[in-house]
């Protein structure tokens, strides 16, 4: 590249400037005041939402709120009228404590191995309530007695970005096995419960835009089983691009799928319950430089955290983008492993990143963070993880 040129800018997979990009100079003010720091956007958020509410196909969304559970975040999408999918009681009662006036009908509740006090909690606030084991039909009939309640089935087979993610199969602990539904429809009829709902995830991060559609498929034939079935939840998982030069999620395709599935299926509701689509492309993790070494033929740049606000790479291999956001108009032309200030060999935040040469005290930025970031942190080594914030839309003229 000639000196002084601008170096010429990977498009982003949507086509679209990313907005950490168009927002810089608000994260740079953002980060003189805290460090390091969760930065979530407003409009991408919205934007995401107005996404899967646009599917034609799907009833109601519920947001997966493991997949990010700040209050600013869950705000935008209360505002836009989405429902709330909840792993654990401590979910129910966050999301309770941010919106007092939330109907029991815009919970849902999908825990897997949780205690009978969980489930009795959750009847109380009026969730809807998935059932991922015979056991709660078993071993509490008096707590399921009258309900109308959503079983959870492995629908056999698991997919995803990793395998921790693949949530299906008979390798993973989700889900009830296609072998037992008899003895569920069983059951839940000597305990009068009503099976209202079928639910299955196959995985997280899912790339075949035919997947939902065939978990629909899957439900559907069960549903037969179940005359009370009228709800088919075909879980969440929908996949976000890691890498500039990939497709986003066809979601058109999505929608044409599940609309021909619904076509042969007229009496029944499909509901969504993604996670990581809603957040991931709206959060960036900002970090300070703190040290700068050479080692052998590497060089380091050491960031103020690592692996205790976002652990994914070490955990899955997962890729993030990673800018000098101080330097984000000069050359990339230092290659560098970008790490935090973690003991372990695995805290490493990008491998071999083209960037701008760092200085102590530059700003980095990683993005695609805003999915399974901060909620997946630690206070490992006592560092505190990154804050968070929400960036509100720009204001508009007038
Ligand atoms: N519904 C159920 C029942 C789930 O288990 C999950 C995610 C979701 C919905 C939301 O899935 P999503 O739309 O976000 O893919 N920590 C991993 C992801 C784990 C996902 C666990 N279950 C990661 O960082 O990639």
């Amino acid at each position: 590249m000639k000196p002084g040129s601008r170096p010429r800018r990977k498009p982003h997979p949507s086509g679209q400037e990313e907005w950490w990009r168009i927002r810089r100079a608000d994260l740079l003010a953002l980060l003189a005041e805290e460090s390091p720091l969760y930065v979530y956007d407003a409009a991408s958020l919205d934007r995401a939402a107005a996404a899967v509410q646009g599917l034609a196909a799907v009833d109601r969304v519920f947001y997966s709120v493991k997949a990010n559970c700040c209050p600013g975040v869950l705000a935008r999408f209360y505002d836009a009228g989405i429902g709330f999918e909840c792993v654990s009681m401590p979910e129910l009662e966050h999301v309770r404590l941010f919106f007092p006036d939330l109907p029991g009908e815009k919970l849902l509740f999908t825990p897997n191995f949780a205690p009978r006090k969980e489930y009795a909690r959750a009847f109380e606030l009026g969730a809807w309530i998935t059932l991922d084991s015979l056991h709660p039909l078993r071993e509490w009939p008096d707590l399921c007695a009258g309900r109308e309640l959503f079983l959870r089935l492995d629908p056999g087979n698991g997919q995803g970005h990793h395998p921790h993610v693949r949530t299906a199969g008979e390798q993973s602990k989700f889900g009830i096995a296609p072998d037992e539904l008899d003895e569920a429809a069983r059951l839940a009829e000597a305990c009068g419960a009503r099976i209202a709902g079928l639910h299955a995830h196959a995985g997280s991060g899912i790339r075949a835009t035919g997947a939902w559609a065939e978990t629909a498929a899957f439900l559907g034939a069960v549903a037969a089983r179940f005359p009370d079935v009228r709800i088919l939840d075909v879980g969440g998982g929908l996949w976000v691009p890691e890498r500039a030069g990939q497709s986003p999620l066809d979601l058109d395709e999505v929608d044409a799928t599940l609309c021909r599935f619904k076509e042969s299926h007229p009496g029944l509701e499909l509901w969504l319950e993604p996670g990581r689509f809603l957040v991931a492309e709206a959060g960036a993790l900002l970090a300070r430089v703190v040290q700068v070494k050479r080692k052998g033929e590497v060089v380091y740049v050491g960031l103020e955290t690592g692996m205790n606000s976002l652990i994914r790479p070490a955990l899955y291999g997962a890729y993030h983008p990673i800018v000098n956001l101080t330097r984000l108009d000069e050359p990339a032309t230092l290659t560098a492993h970008v790490v935090g200030p973690i003991c372990e060999t695995g805290d490493v935040l990008g491998r071999a990143r083209r960037i701008a040469p760092a200085q102590e005290g530059d700003v980095f930025l990683i993005a695609n963070a805003g999915a399974y970031g901060r909620v997946m942190s630690s206070w490992y080594n006592l560092r505190p993880p990154a804050g968070e914030r929400v960036l509100g839309p720009i204001e508009g003229p007038g």
